[in-house]
């Protein structure tokens, strides 16, 4: 019998990876070994989805044919039709529909030998399951965007096609693209433990990253820079809130990092250096919140998280808050396949766990 069950699974190793190396102490992440930022300022959205699916930086020809797997992943017309029936509401339960509804007749049954491919045309499906998602919630007429280059493409629905803007959406998309296996990954994985396929796995993925634990915060951070208001607010809100009626700073604090996140000094630069004058007292707030938080919670280790700063950038290249943790998604949309194919062609084995059963002893019904 086992001792106790581990809450949370905190302690327990599921699976082996060589995607994503995280050192949470010393703050340091790796994709396939490369330091995260070494990545960003180095390799495209392509190259690095590339990288994750196949271990290695792909050459021209290597990248022209995964360009060809991820342009296959346009949206036939039923789902439009699906799409355009959708209430107001969640992007992300769309987006689980969506997965689910394309799953009913995909032809994309597990095989070791057509996984990469079929991951190729799922990310690109998934580029324009998101893309119309936002086009539906804006009221605008559905189509798919163009795959050639998937980035571009998708920023063109917000009609914000400033190169700078896409190599800032592009370092964004790299930036979010794995982290080793949170609970939405951890949710592709049970589904796909049950050699289900991969699109049934990322709908499963979907309903767990929406969750204000896990995807939200991006969101909820941005939400409380405009409560604040202004950066001579910082200092009697966070007295108030934080340190009087101890609510949890939302941005602030990670499970696995106990310095600063690695990832957040790329989008601290591009926030900044996208920022206009429109969003200027937003990204002041932001800092001094940063400033006068870190000062409070140094001791703990508590420090900024990744969204912390991710919305204020998302928010930069024109997205309504309301679709940041949609971006997060998209782009996680890679490393949930990548962990998926690396567990069922390496190690695969159905994941399912024991409860320690606490109820009554055996009752017998009498009538
Ligand atoms: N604000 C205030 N106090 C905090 C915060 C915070 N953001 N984060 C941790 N603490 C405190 C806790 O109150 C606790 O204090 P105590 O020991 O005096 O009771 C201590 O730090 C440890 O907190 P735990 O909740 O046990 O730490 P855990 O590792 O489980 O927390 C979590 C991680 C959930 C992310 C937490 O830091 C949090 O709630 N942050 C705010 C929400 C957020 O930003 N989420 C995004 C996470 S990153 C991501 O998903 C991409």
């Amino acid at each position: 019998m086992p001792m106790d069950v581990d809450l949370g699974l905190e302690n327990t190793y599921i699976k082996h990876t060589k995607l994503t190396y995280i050192d949470g102490e010393l703050g340091v992440l790796r994709y396939r070994g490369y330091d995260i930022n070494d990545v960003v300022n180095n390799l495209s959205f392509m190259e690095t989805a590339y990288l994750m699916l196949y271990g290695r930086i792909p050459d021209s020809k290597e990248l022209k044919l995964f360009s060809s797997y991820i342009g296959d992943g346009k949206l036939p017309e039923r789902i439009f039709s699906m799409i355009d029936t959708f209430p107001e509401g969640d992007p992300l339960s769309m987006a689980s529909s969506v997965f689910a509804a394309l799953a009913i007749d995909n032809n994309m049954k597990w095989s070791i030998d057509e996984n990469k491919r079929n991951a190729g045309r799922i990310i690109g499906l998934s580029f324009n399951v998101f893309a119309n998602i936002y086009l539906h919630i804006k009221g605008k007429k559905l189509y798919n965007i163009d795959l050639g280059d998937p980035v571009s493409g998708f920023l063109r629905v917000t009609n914000n096609m400033d190169p700078k803007n896409v190599k800032a959406f592009e370092a964004a998309m790299i930036l979010y693209m794995d982290h080793e296996i949170p609970a939405s990954t951890t949710a592709a994985l049970v589904t796909a433990s049950t050699l289900s396929d991969m699109l049934s796995s990322l709908s499963s993925a979907m309903n767990a990253l929406k969750g204000p634990l896990h995807g939200g915060a991006a969101e909820n951070a941005f939400l409380e820079f405009l409560d604040i208001g202004s950066p001579e607010n910082v200092k009697p809100w966070f007295n108030e809130h934080i340190i009087k009626n101890r609510e949890r700073l939302i941005g602030f604090g990670h499970r696995v990092y106990k310095t600063y996140d690695p990832r957040i000094k790329k989008f601290r630069e591009l926030s900044m250096s996208l920022c206009d004058e429109k969003n200027r007292i937003i990204l002041d707030t932001a800092l001094e919140l940063e400033r006068v938080a870190l000062d409070y919670f140094r001791e703990k280790k508590i420090y900024p998280n990744t969204d912390f700063f991710s919305g204020l950038l998302f928010n930069e290249l024109g997205f309504e808050h309301w679709f940041f943790t949609s971006l997060f998604a998209l782009s996680r949309v890679t490393g949930i396949l990548a962990h998926i194919i690396e567990y069922n062609e390496n190690e695969q084995r159905l994941i399912r766990p024991r409860a320690i059963y606490n109820g009554d002893g055996e009752r017998f019904i009498k009538r």
